[in-house]
């Protein structure tokens, strides 16, 4: 039995994680070359431009730099989320960056590619993954989103998250505050 006093083990393995999305595949996947153009259509979105920190100018340059980022990054793993509809293709982003490795504590990141977006597809992923990382011994997995972009507060809750409350202006944003909320699975819910 692992001491739960023990701190996580940091990283976590990278290989793919899968799962089933309706009569197909959901896979998390190693980012490649070709996502490329996938992460600049979609970083360039309006929803992206207005609920994130990219820039309005996102290039196939500021992509690269990004996957080259979080390739060498001691405190974020990026998954890449893979098109159910055309398999091999960018269909988003996951990111689970470590918030503290005694209290085993996780949080998630995401972008789903605009084609793809209202499908249910965010929150399988959001599921999918909060499960593998309980298997490797997450205690605590938290989202944090502006409470004006629903759709990404509705995945955290359809995913089984609590609401544990909003963080009035936490987050600076364009020349602006925005409040936060946070939302959380533990390994010990119901
Ligand atoms: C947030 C995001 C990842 C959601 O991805 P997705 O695959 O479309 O998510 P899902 O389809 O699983 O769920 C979206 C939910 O939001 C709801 N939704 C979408 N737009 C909405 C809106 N404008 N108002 C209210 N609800 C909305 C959908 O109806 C759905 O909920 P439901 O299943 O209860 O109907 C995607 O919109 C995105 O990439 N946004 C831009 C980047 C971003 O904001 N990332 C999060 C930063 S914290």
């Amino acid at each position: 039995m692992v001491d739960p006093a023990a701190p996580l083990s940091w990283p976590l393995p990278s290989a793919d994680i899968v799962g089933e999305f309706g009569d197909g595949t959901l896979r998390l996947r190693a980012p490649v070359n070709s996502d490329l153009p996938g992460l600049v259509t979609s970083s360039r979105h309006a929803d992206s431009q207005r609920f994130t920190h990219l820039e309005k100018s996102y290039s196939r340059g500021d992509a690269e730099a990004f996957l080259r980022t979080m390739a060498r990054s001691p405190v974020a793993m990026l998954w890449i989320v893979d098109d159910p509809d055309s398999p091999g293709q960018f269909g988003g982003t996951l990111e689970v960056r470590l918030v503290s490795r005694e209290a085993r504590c996780v949080e998630l990141g995401y972008t789903t590619a605009p084609h793809l977006r209202g499908r249910g597809l965010m929150t399988a992923v959001a599921r999918m993954v909060t499960e593998f990382l309980f298997d490797y011994r997450v205690h605590r997995v938290q989202i944090k989103a502006n409470p004006e972009n629903a759709a990404s507060c509705a995945v955290a809750v359809n995913a089984g998250f609590a609401h544990e409350g909003t963080a009035r202006d936490a987050e600076m944003l364009r020349g602006r505050f925005n409040d936060l909320d946070t939302f959380a699975r533990l390994s010990t819910d119901e």
